[in-house]
This record gives C-alpha cells, structure tokens and sequence, in this order.
C-alpha cells in the first residue's frame, strides 16, 4: 500500500514529528517526505550507520528551500567523498582550539560593551545576543564592518516554512551573499586585505580539490556558513536564561564559575532545548536497518532531538539536569544536538567547539548579571521550527549590575 507523504504531518507536528512516530512505530519509521520514501532512525548505532559514507549520501538529499535560506547552494552540506573531505579540513582548520579562543574573546569583549548600556532597561535577549554575536563573528572573520544580525537570524528562521518567514530568509540571503562575494573579490585582487588566518583570508584563498579557487558566490556561501551560525548561538543563549529562570539554582552554580559546571550545563542546554530536528541524506544503495528494507535514492532521517530525550540513553530526560554531565563526558555518538560521528569525515557540524566555547564564555556572563524577567511569554512551542521563547525572554536590568566576570 503506498505511504502517505508526511510532509503536513511534519510541518504541524513540529519536534515532535519524528520522535512520536518512531515510538509508535516501535522502532525505524518509514514514510513519505516531500514525495520521496524516507525511513526515521535515531541510536548511537544509527549515528554510525547513517554517517557512513556507504550507506548515506547528502548529494540531492537537501531540499532547495533549505539551501536557498539555511546553506547557501553549493555549500559543504551538500558534498559528498573527497570533495567534501577537503572543505571540510578547511572549516576544521579555522575552528580548532585556537580560533575558538579568539572568536570567544571577541564575543566576551562585545557582551561587555553592549551590557554596559543596558541598566534602567527592558532588553530583548535574543536580539541583543544576535547583536553581539555578529559583531565579535564579523571582526573575527575578517569582514568589514558588521553584517546586520537581522538578515543572519532570518536565514535560520526562516528555513523551515513557507510563509513569510521564508520569503525574508531568501531576501536576506541575497543581500548577504552578494555583499560578501563583493568582498571576497576585492580580497582576491587586492583592493581589500582581509587579516592572515581570518575565515575571509582563507576561504578566498582556498583551492577545491581540482585546484580552482571557489567561485565568489560560492566562497560567500561559505563565509556565511561560519557567521551565521554563529550568530545562530543567540538562540542557545536565550534559552540559558530560560533555564536560568525556570531552575535559579543553575543560575547560582553557574555564578559560582566552576569551570566543569559551566561546560555540563551548556551541554544539558544543547542536549534539552530544540534546536535541529534532525538531518538527512540518502541511501547510497539498498539498505537495511533492524529489519526495515531502505531502498536506494530514498531518504534516511537521523531524528537528532528524538536521540537527545530518548531514555534508553538518558535518565529522566525531560528533566534539565546538568549534573548528568559532571561526572561523564558527553559520548560521542549519543549526544547529537549538532549532529554525530567525526566531524572531519563526515558531516558532523564543525562548529561544537564554537559553540560549546561562547556558551561557556555568555552564560557565566548572564548568570552574573542582575535581571528579572517582567511578565512575558516565556513558551516554546515545539510546533515552530526552529523553536524559541515567544517573548525572545525580555530581561529587565537595573540601574546597577554586576555585568562583568572574569
Ligand atoms: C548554534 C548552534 C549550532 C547548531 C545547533 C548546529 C547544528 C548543526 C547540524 C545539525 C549540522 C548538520 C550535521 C549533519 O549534516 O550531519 C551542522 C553542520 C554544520 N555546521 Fe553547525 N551548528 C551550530 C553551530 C555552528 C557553528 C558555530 C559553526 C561554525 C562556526 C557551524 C558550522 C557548520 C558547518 C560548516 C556545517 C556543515 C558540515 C558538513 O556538512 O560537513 N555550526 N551544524
């Protein structure tokens, strides 16, 4: 009998799509998606199955309202063997320890500066965190000038609908890459310098493996592909003060600045809060996972949030508890937030480091600072893709605080 396309069911169900039909289906769930068959999987043994090259290919597996707004065409996601090895090392070369304490001193110096004008004021915290983000990503990529956190936002809100949120992520896109190519070709010819090292720098220099530089659109795909999720960390932000609110003692511990309790909370705020929904690509051949027959050219979906409340792998899942980190690190395999596997051969994201470093370097931060939150709705609806607070959490700031740490 032929599946009917869930393409609805999705766009209703939000983040709880894939997990609940995968519990109901008692194991892997097989579909339609967007008019392709396509078959749901989570489990670290999933992760390994589905980020082996032999058996899941991202080639045509990305929907192009997704790279219109999201990538970017012609961006990493989307390449597969060696090609994508070799961008890939390129991400990994930029976001290793090094890079990741300079763009966190970037951000730390940013928050500063804006903090500092925030007493007697009702602050917007998602706003004002995009803000900060993209000045310290900007100065730290080698971009002139910052680009607005507005457009950077809307390619990640908008990617997952086709209503207007959409419609502006496209606008905002086009803006942003053709600003950048701009600037990636004065770099190549000399008419503008980009600092050594910088994500600018690089990219423009950057050779694909048959020794061509990156066309300009695309190596503006690719700047954008470090900015803006970086920017996109505002949305883990907001949900720190979430967090923060909803059980003040993290907020105390967090004051307190012991470094391993900072790391287990920014984990348990990646693992607990929905963010990716999940990832997919297609079957390079006929497969088959626990029993259910994945044929060739359909989709296979790793249900990333699923994984992270599943209980086969964590106690009380609902629960935010980041004392399940302290005492053991994070397995490679099982928390998948940002997807799983080793980041230089396959398509994990490349940014964990990132993002795990100007989490540890903001929360401390806001912990410290003095805010309550006035009357607002602080509800996240797991309907909305991506989800968020729907107040985007309004901090009111006294007339003293005690913004700085460290
Ligand atoms: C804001 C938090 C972030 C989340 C939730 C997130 C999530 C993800 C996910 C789910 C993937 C796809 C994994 C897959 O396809 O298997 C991914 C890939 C990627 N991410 Fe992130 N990411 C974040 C931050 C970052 C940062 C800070 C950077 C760079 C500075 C970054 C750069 C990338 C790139 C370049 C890829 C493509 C990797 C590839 O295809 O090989 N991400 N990310």
């Amino acid at each position: 009998m032929p599946r009917l396309d869930n393409s609805l069911p999705l766009a209703l169900d939000g983040y709880a799509w894939l997990p609940e039909r995968r519990r109901r289906a008692g194991g892997p769930f097989a579909t339609r998606l967007a008019g392709l068959p396509a078959t749901g999987i989570a489990g670290p043994d999933a992760v390994r199955f589905f980020y082996d090259e032999e058996h899941v290919l991202r080639h045509g597996a990305i929907p192009e309202p997704v790279q219109g707004t999201l990538f970017g065409h012609g961006a990493v996601h989307t390449l597969d063997g060696d090609a994508h090895r070799h961008r890939k090392a390129m991400f990994l070369s930029l976001l290793g320890p090094d890079g990741v304490a300079a763009l966190a001193e970037e951000t730390a110096a940013a928050w500063d500066r804006a903090a500092a004008g925030w007493a007697r004021r009702e602050i917007v915290l998602f706003d004002e965190a995009s803000r900060v983000l993209a000045e310290a990503v900007c100065r730290w990529a080698g971009v002139d000038g910052t680009l607005p956190a507005a457009d950077l936002v809307a390619l990640v809100d908008g990617f997952a609908t086709l209503g207007p949120r959409h419609w502006r992520a496209r606008r905002a896109r086009g803006r942003l890459e053709r600003r950048l190519a701009g600037l990636i070709g004065e770099v190549r010819d000399g008419t503008a310098v980009a600092p050594a090292g910088s994500a600018v720098a690089v990219i423009a220099a950057h050779r694909d493996l048959n020794g061509a530089p990156l066309p300009p659109r695309t190596a503006a795909v690719e700047v954008l592909n470090v900015i803006r999720p970086t920017v996109a960390v505002c949305w883990f932000v907001a949900y720190t003060a979430h967090a923060m609110h909803l059980w003040p003692h993290t907020r105390r511990r967090l004051r307190a600045g012991d470094p391993a309790y900072v790391e287990a909370f920014v984990h348990e705020t990646r693992r607990f809060y929905p963010f990716a929904p999940f990832v997919g690509g297609r079957a390079a051949r006929d497969l088959t996972w626990r029993g259910t027959r994945i044929p060739a050219g359909s989709m296979v979906l790793l249900d990333l949030y699923g994984q992270n409340h599943d209980r086969m792998l964590w106690e009380e899942p609902y629960q935010f508890r980041p004392e399940r980190f302290l005492t053991l690190p994070p397995g490679r395999d099982d928390l998948v937030p940002q997807g799983g596997g080793n980041p230089a051969t396959g398509h994990r994201c490349p940014g964990e480091g990132v993002t795990v470093g100007l989490l540890g370097t903001l929360a401390p931060r806001l912990a410290a600072l003095d805010w309550t939150l006035p009357p607002q709705d602080l509800t996240i609806s797991l309907r909305r893709i991506p989800a968020r607070p729907r107040s985007g959490v309004v901090l009111a700031v006294p007339a003293v605080d005690r913004a700085m740490v460290g």
